[in-house]
């Protein structure tokens, strides 16, 4: 099977799907230097001349504050791309893995989010991830569209790597404990889309289209980036480079920011949980091995 895979060499999910696809088939990873995704005609040409039967977005403009201003670019590569993806998909009958985020709500509703909860985005990011997966599901191919949350890796810039970087560099932290949402591990995310994904072995795209919609899948329980802080620092294999004394809570309005966040946007994974059989590890659990690795 041969499988393009988009943001397969620097971002954060792409580096993992890279190995965790291997097994499945021939993983052609494309990345911004080979293809810039603004550009609709060469994205539709490119995918027209491979023909893969498997098209796995991990590619996004995830610059949440930056959005604010880049609108039409937000747009281009969260909307727009993911509309060729998905109608190059239907013209090759090839199946399309792409994901969202929780940002498409607004953290009002005081429980998980279930798939059926409707979206009300409150950032140009969250708005132009959301009108991705309703053009994925306007064009028709077989796909598999996966929310997510809080996505983090020990590689580039996440909140992870932040942290530790802030707790080499200050005596007290500072941490919002009104964000509350589920930590996922990039590495889990990747291996439970490979793992779902054997399930269809021999006829990857027809079992895409069997399974064809919207799956919430985020590491299990959730937390606020307060309680991420904490055992982020608590797991850190080298805390005695630490010059943090003190970690303490704060509100979001304490750190105006461009893009509003919402406050309670964790996700319920149990329609994923019953269709697949399969579970992200508790976030605790994740962000502990994720340090160890
Ligand atoms: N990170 C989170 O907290 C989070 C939360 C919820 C959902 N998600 C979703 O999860 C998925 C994976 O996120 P991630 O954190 O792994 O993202 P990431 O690390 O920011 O990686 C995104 C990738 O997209 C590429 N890209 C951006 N603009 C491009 C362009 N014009 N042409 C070609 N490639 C381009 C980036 O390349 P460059 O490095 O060259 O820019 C990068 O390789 C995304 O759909 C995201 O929306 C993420």
């Amino acid at each position: 099977m041969k499988i393009i895979l988009f943001g397969g060499k620097l971002g954060q999910l792409g580096w993992e799907l890279r190995r965790t696809l291997a097994p499945l088939g021939e993983v052609m990873a494309v990345d911004r230097d080979d293809l810039d995704l603004r550009d609709a005609s060469a994205l539709e040409a490119f995918l027209r001349e491979q023909a893969p039967q498997l098209i796995v977005n991990a590619s996004a403009y995830t610059a949440v504050d930056r959005a604010e201003t880049e609108q039409d670019l937000a747009f281009a590569i969260n909307e727009q791309a993911p509309r060729v993806m998905a109608e190059s998909a239907r013209a090759l009958s090839a199946g399309l893995i792409h994901y969202s985020t929780d940002y498409v709500f607004d953290g009002t509703l005081g429980r998980p989010y279930v798939e059926g909860d409707t979206p009300n985005p409150l950032s140009v990011y969250g708005r132009s991830k959301l009108a991705g997966e309703q053009a994925i599901q306007a064009a028709g191919c077989a796909h598999l569209i996966f929310r997510t949350a809080w996505v983090y890796s020990t590689r580039g810039d996440s909140f992870i790597t932040k942290t530790l970087q802030w707790a080499r560099q200050k005596t007290e932290l500072r941490v919002v404990d009104d964000q509350v949402s589920n930590p996922t591990w990039a590495r889990m995310l990747a291996e439970a889309t490979s793992m779902l994904l054997s399930q269809g072995v021999g006829d990857v795209p027809a079992y895409v289209g069997e399974k064809s919609g919207l799956y919430h899948l985020a590491g299990w329980g959730f937390a606020s980036r307060y309680e991420w802080a904490q055992h982020i620092l608590a797991n850190d294999p080298k805390r005695t480079e630490q010059l943090v004394q003190t970690l303490r809570p704060a509100h979001t309005d304490e750190f105006p920011a461009p893009a509003e966040r919402p406050l309670f946007s964790a996700l319920d994974c149990s329609h994923f949980e019953r269709t697949f059989g399969l579970c992200l590890p508790p976030w605790q659990e994740a962000l502990q091995r994720c340090m160890e690795a």
